[in-house]
């Protein structure tokens, strides 16, 4: 299957891009075609509100989210890393789903969605209004579902989950697929 994992953390040696690399290599050790794309150094603009895509199915704001929306559109599994930022998800994940309307009413593959979230606090609060938001956006794609959410609290410091038995829950979860 086609799986696209965006990872939404802008700083170096991210936690929850290393909970994003161990989902992959599971899901790699079973033979999926998976990406990993980066938000670090991508162009991507507010929506404006226009609904042009409503009409032309494409947004006519010209800028990295084109190419990222076209492969969220064909992939079969989306994965979705981000850090907890005020109890939610990044402002750069919810800026490139508020960008995916063009994909509401088309033709998308997509299913399986997973939510891979790390936080500094680890409580059974922490990641309630991430999964919320997400799931926001998922309830208006009816053909997908929220499959799995993969928390890891109490991770600050850069690369501070490298020794966190969550990595394994992300690898189990990608090779389960
Ligand atoms: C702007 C900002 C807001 C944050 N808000 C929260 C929060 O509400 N709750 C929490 O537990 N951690 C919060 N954190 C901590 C991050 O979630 C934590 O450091 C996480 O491991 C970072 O993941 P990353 O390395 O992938 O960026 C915040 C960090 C930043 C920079």
């Amino acid at each position: 299957m086609k799986v696209t994992v965006i990872s939404s953390s802008l700083r170096n040696h991210s936690n929850s891009e290393i909970l994003a690399e161990s989902f992959i290599s599971g899901a790699r050790a079973k033979g999926h075609d998976v990406e990993l794309i980066s938000l670090k150094g991508k162009h991507i603009e507010f929506c404006r509100g226009c609904l042009a895509c409503q009409k032309t199915g494409s947004c006519p704001v010209s800028d990295d989210a084109q190419e990222i929306i076209q492969k969220m559109k064909e992939s079969d599994v989306l994965v979705f890393a981000s850090p907890v930022y005020y109890y939610s998800i990044t402002g750069q994940l919810k800026t490139l789903l508020d960008r995916a309307n063009p994909l509401y009413d088309s033709d998308y593959r997509f299913r399986d969605i997973y939510l891979l979230l790390t936080a500094a606090e680890d409580e059974i609060t922490t990641p309630q209004k991430a999964i919320v938001t997400l799931q926001g956006w998922i309830d208006c794609f009816e053909r997908a579902r929220l499959k799995k959410v993969i928390f890891a609290g109490g991770v600050n410091n850069p690369a501070e989950i490298a020794s966190s038995p969550v990595l394994k829950q992300a690898e189990e979860a990608g090779s389960q697929i």
